[in-house]
């Protein structure tokens, strides 16, 4: 079988497109009479306030009777409380969120996940790691990261029970096909968005095979999770006993037809895309946590508004790490180029914007996004930050 090209799971879907101007239509004023004189249609107008004021009440109301009937499609962000807390392996927190009033929440697939808006302001996404037909609530997991940006030390230590959060509606950008034969290769918490997966692929009856990778086995989550679902199929490998697996040790259980789906630190994921071509599996998914690897990235520079300080970026950093160590307040969120947090402005010097976010005329108006976009060897972007 042909192999298909590796997808990347990194970015968010595109933007939602942004469509022409539409007409106008005017519905508070009726359409003239027969003489063209405007009037006012008194039994149009009890229709109309009707169907505005009860029609959504009456939807609601049906809905929370049936919470099966599809919620309305709204992009609004949700408003949610955390319900539960608990310590899900070493330095891993799991936490739910659930609607304040009970009602259903927005249905989600596989491979979704979460983007958190947190008290302080600091915006994060992580993978849904519950179960999508229990709409009562999300799940997700947390590895506290000590000398992180704050996000994972503030879910650690400040969300407690009770805790409000908006949270953005679950997108997805590692949707789970279900292919008949299926590898699932996870790294540390790279665990969540696979868990859903085991389980749609039981639920479907797939032939499923599942590999965790750890540092050590108090460090892993959702292991009794993972082997209650089917013992058989889930194979647990801790760095400290079994060593780094490699590239061709992780692909050892594809056989021919396999699609595979792997989410982990980018030293997983470089080993599992070398090994991928002289392995027989057909198709692999991926979704990287952390930064995206900095390919053919050359030295440049960045000064500090017009006349400011002059930083150095070296071929093997981010803008952003290096803009960081002069603005520890710099926000950020995805490393990887596609959420915008970390956007700055440029005012002098010609970026080469390598993130899949900014648009046309963003970019044109100085927009930057200095996580993964870069500049040309030995050249200058003046930022305003
Ligand atoms: S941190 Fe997400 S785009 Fe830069």
């Amino acid at each position: 079988m042909k192999k298909q090209s590796p997808t990347s799971r990194e970015t968010e879907p595109a933007p939602t497109a942004v469509f022409g101007r539409t007409a106008q239509l005017d519905l508070d004023t009726p359409p003239p009479d027969l003489y063209g004189r405007p009037r006012r249609d008194r039994f149009m107008h009890a229709v109309t306030t009707f169907g505005e004021v009860y029609t959504p009440a009456l939807g609601r109301r049906l809905l929370r009777r049936n919470p099966r009937l599809p919620a309305p499609r709204s992009r609004a962000p949700l408003s949610l409380v955390v319900t539960g807390h608990r310590a899900v392996a070493e330095q891993v927190l799991e936490l739910r969120l659930a609607d304040p009033a009970g009602d259903a929440l927005p249905a989600w697939q596989p491979g979704a996940h979460l983007r958190l808006t947190l008290p302080s302001g600091r915006e994060r996404h992580y993978s849904l790691c519950g179960d999508p037909a229990d709409r009562a609530v999300y799940r997700i997991a947390v590895r506290r990261i000590a000398d992180g940006g704050g996000g994972s030390r503030e879910i650690h230590d400040e969300l407690h029970l009770g805790a409000r959060l908006t949270v953005r509606r679950p997108r997805n950008g590692f949707a789970f096909c279900g292919e008949p034969r299926v590898l699932l290769l996870a790294g540390g918490i790279g665990i969540t968005p696979l868990l859903p997966m085991a389980r749609e692929a039981q639920r479907r009856g797939l032939d499923w095979q599942l590999v965790h990778t750890g540092r050590d086995a108090a460090s892993m989550p959702f292991a009794e999770e993972l082997l209650a679902l089917a013992p058989d199929r889930v194979t647990l490998l801790a760095d400290s006993t079994a060593g780094v697996p490699t590239g061709a040790e992780l692909l050892a259980r594809a056989r021919p037809g396999t699609a595979v789906y792997c989410c982990g630190p980018t030293p997983m994921l470089a080993a599992v895309q070398d090994a991928f071509d002289a392995s027989p599996a057909t198709a692999l998914h991926y979704e990287r946590f952390g930064a995206a690897p900095i390919l053919d990235g050359r030295p440049f520079a960045l000064r500090l508004g017009a006349g400011g300080e002059t930083l150095s970026v070296p071929a093997d950093r981010s803008a952003l790490d290096v803009l960081r160590e002069a603005r520890p307040d710099l926000p950020y969120s995805c490393h990887q180029g596609f959420c915008g947090t970390c956007r700055v402005r440029v005012l002098d010097g010609t970026p080469e914007h390598r993130d899949r976010r900014l648009t046309a005329e963003e970019r044109a108006s100085g927009a930057l996004l200095p996580c993964v976009s870069r500049a040309a060897e030995g050249t200058t972007l003046v930022l305003e930050v």
